[in-house]
């Protein structure tokens, strides 16, 4: 695919998928949420970067760990994830917190302006996630950490034929690369790749917990990555593909609900010192 195209796919599709988002996406997505905020180690000093920073989920968690002088910035490059999260840390009061629209692969900060950079299960999306990474490590300060979350590997994500069932309806794929960086070293080679040392990896187990089939339904086409194709679907081809999908969550179906496995991989980075030429 296109990477301008891409691009377009998930800026609109997500703007689609913010109404649905925190309620489909929240707690299922918290155990790497988590596992990130503690691999990055946040101090009440710390400057930090959050990319695809969706509805602040991470950000506003991060912002309540810093001193309230720390500036917290959040970026996405969908104008409404980026206008919930203004809202959302409105609401919960992390006034050090800012947010603005940006491509994960073209920063617009000065290098070494932050301490940390965060990105919770965004790089999957990017046409070139090897180039966000490049960004983090210029835009970090000397000793700062990147972390970063992605979905891992496709045989241990039992909603991953989601994918396939939107793209056979579609004239291009939705997330064409989705799984590569969780299979195998896949995100920790992009990260030493990309000039960080001293990186650790951690794979999380994990299900996701659905009452009922439109709850899944829901939360897979209407409140993802997937969102803008989605929209376009007639009635018919809705309902056909909520059928193929519920379909390929039988064996993950109790009763009325569902536990769906999945995997997280979560990698953590630091950019060394520069090296003094004499
Ligand atoms: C699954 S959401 C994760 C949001 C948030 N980090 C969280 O943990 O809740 C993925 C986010 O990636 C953003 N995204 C996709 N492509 C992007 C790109 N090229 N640059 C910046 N953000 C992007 C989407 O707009 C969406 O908000």
């Amino acid at each position: 695919m296109d990477a301008n195209l891409q691009r377009r796919v998930q800026r609109y599709g997500w703007d689609k998928a913010v109404s649905n988002y925190e309620r489909s996406w929240h707690a299922q997505l918290e155990p790497a949420q988590t596992a990130l905020l503690e691999l990055a180690n946040i101090t009440p000093r710390d400057c930090i970067l959050d990319v695809a920073c969706g509805t602040g989920l991470v950000t506003i968690r991060a912002a309540a760990v810093v001193d309230p002088e720390c500036e917290i910035v959040g970026t996405d490059i969908s104008e409404q994830m980026v206008a919930a999260a203004r809202l959302a840390a409105r609401v919960r009061g992390a006034t050090n917190a800012r947010f603005e629209r940006m491509d994960a692969e073209d920063l617009k900060f000065a290098e070494e302006s932050f301490d940390a950079v965060l990105c919770a299960l965004g790089l999957m999306y990017l046409p070139e996630p090897e180039k966000a990474l490049r960004e983090f490590h210029r835009i970090l300060r000397p000793g700062g950490r990147a972390v970063a979350a992605v979905w891992g590997q496709r045989n241990r994500c039992g909603w991953a034929e989601i994918f396939s069932i939107v793209d056979a309806r579609v004239q291009s794929d939705v997330c064409p690369m989705f799984f590569r960086l969780g299979t195998g070293d896949g995100l920790q080679h992009a990260f030493v790749a990309a000039g960080f040392t001293n990186t650790s990896a951690r794979r999380l187990d994990t299900h996701l917990h659905y009452a009922s089939a439109e709850e899944a339904c829901v939360a897979a086409f209407a409140g993802g990555p997937v969102g803008l194709a989605y929209s376009r679907f007639s009635d018919d081809v809705k309902q056909q593909a909520h059928t193929e999908y519920l379909l390929s969550l039988e064996p993950y179906r109790r009763g009325k609900a569902y536990a769906v496995p999945g995997e997280f991989v979560v990698v953590a980075g630091i950019k060394g010192a520069a090296v003094q030429s004499k």
